[in-house]
């Protein structure tokens, strides 16, 4: 236990220096009251996350006295994210770089040209170095009329990593300043039953609580695991003998309130905080995501389940088909206990009997439901499972790097 206890405070670590390496925009942004609106505009577009998610990217700040049109226009939130788009180059450009331009001039393509909105050489800009030491931007096919924009100064660089820039205002053309269509509306009910979860849909459509708080987080953010239909099947005994709300806990369980990108979960592994951590429950309700020989697996210490499709993966809106139902260790014993107790402990509604008398002790049943059955119930599950041996509850607070450290070097003494 004493090994396992120091690979989990080990993962848990990696984690954190990962987090702590990340590259966010909108914080470093953040520090600089002067791009508060173009901060708030690479937010509202989601584009901060795609920049965040890149790697070798220079971003071109505007400050708030700057915006000009950008914010005063009426554009859509599309078009607005292909303007900013433009201030994205996918390359790495610090001050120096760009005072040492090789012939003094050179194309750029932005996250523009890869939104694949953009015709010709639109999502292209030309950066010139002048005489005098002046740098200017000007978007490739822009017009006569266009006039350039000046580099002012560099906010924070990291070497052939991220750069950001400052520049003296924003860059446009006709093609990123095109009306955009705004995206369908997705129908959630249809998309899940199209491909491989309609029975976890239909679960979804029968509990109005889980169904709208999913369907009311879609749009802004969110990453759903939804279990394939034979793994729906398998887990419906379990699932008829839950409460209503551990019902709606455990769909909520299987849905986040963030956009996991394919690439980002791949690359990334940590804790995953879900809507039933945030929306029903005072407990923890998280599991951990991580990538084995290319497999995304999410392991809640009760179940280990893989993503074995995307059904779909379009910012804010990723859904991916899992191969297990997701049981949270709030509702269900963890595996380690499994070994204990040969046959695992029913979960029953509250009213019905818990136990019959013989039942082994060691299945002490977890509670039912967690919200619904108040604190009693529910610490009797959790004693139940820190005494089966199961992750030290310090595990769901790895957000404090120093206890972790500390921990690690207890255990690896
Ligand atoms: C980004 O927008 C979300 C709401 O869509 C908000 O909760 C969050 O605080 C914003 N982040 C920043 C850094 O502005
Ligand atoms: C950008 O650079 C290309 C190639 O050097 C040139 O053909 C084009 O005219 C330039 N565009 C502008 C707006 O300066
Ligand atoms: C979504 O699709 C389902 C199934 O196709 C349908 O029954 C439902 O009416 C649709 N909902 C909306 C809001 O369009
Ligand atoms: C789901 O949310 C959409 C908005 O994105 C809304 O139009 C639709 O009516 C909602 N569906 C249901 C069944 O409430
Ligand atoms: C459901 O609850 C009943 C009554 O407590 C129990 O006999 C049965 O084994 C439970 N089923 C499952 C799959 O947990």
């Amino acid at each position: 236990m004493g090994l396992r206890r120091l690979a989990v405070a080990a993962a848990v670590l990696a984690v954190c220096a990962a987090a702590v390496e990340g590259f966010d925009i909108l914080q470093i942004l953040g520090k600089h009251d002067e791009f508060s609106q173009f901060c708030k505009l690479l937010n509202e577009t989601h584009l901060a996350g795609d920049i965040n998610r890149d790697r070798t990217i220079t971003v071109l700040a505007v400050a708030n006295g700057d915006m000009g049109h950008l914010t005063s226009a009426h554009y859509s939130l599309g078009t607005i994210r292909h303007i900013l788009e433009l201030h994205v180059v996918a390359d790495y450009y610090d001050e120096k770089k760009l005072k040492q331009l090789s012939h003094g001039a050179t194309a750029a393509s932005t996250l523009f040209q890869r939104s694949g909105f953009a015709p010709g050489m639109a999502g292209y800009v030309n950066i010139t170095q002048h005489r005098g030491g002046k740098v200017t931007f000007i978007v490739d096919d822009a017009a006569d009329s266009v006039k350039p924009v000046t580099f002012v100064k560099q906010i924070e660089s990291h070497r052939y990593d991220y750069s950001v820039l400052q520049v003296s205002s924003v860059l446009s053309s006709p093609e990123a300043e095109a009306p955009v269509a705004p995206p369908a509306p997705v129908n959630l009910t249809e998309l899940l039953s199209k491909k491989y979860c309609k029975s976890f849909a239909g679960l979804l459509a029968a509990d109005a609580k889980a169904f709208d708080t999913i369907n009311g987080t879609k749009d802004t953010a969110l990453t759903l695991f939804c279990p394939v239909d034979a793994a729906v099947a398998a887990f419906m005994p379990k699932f008829k003998n839950l409460t209503a709300k551990a019902k709606t806990a455990i769909l909520l369980y299987h849905a986040v309130p963030d956009y996991y990108s394919m690439q980002f979960l791949k690359s990334n592994k940590g804790k995953v905080t879900t809507l039933a951590s945030t929306s029903v429950a005072k407990k923890d309700y998280t599991y951990e995501a991580q990538t084995e020989a290319d497999t995304v697996t999410l392991d809640t210490t009760v179940t280990t389940s893989t993503i074995q499709a995307t059904v779909r993966d379009d910012d804010p809106l990723a859904i991916y088909a899992v191969s297990k139902f997701l049981q949270p260790k709030e509702l269900f014993k963890p595996k380690k206990a499994e070994d204990l107790a040969p046959s695992p402990a029913p979960e029953v509604p509250k009213k019905k009997t818990k136990k019959k008398p013989g039942s082994t002790s060691a299945a002490a049943a977890p509670s039912d439901d967690d919200s619904a059955d108040g604190p009693a119930a529910d610490d009797s599950a959790d004693d139940a499972a820190d005494k089966a041996g199961a992750a030290p509850s310090m595990l769901t607070r790895w957000g404090t790097a120093a206890a972790m450290v500390a921990a690690a070097l207890a255990l690896g003494a």
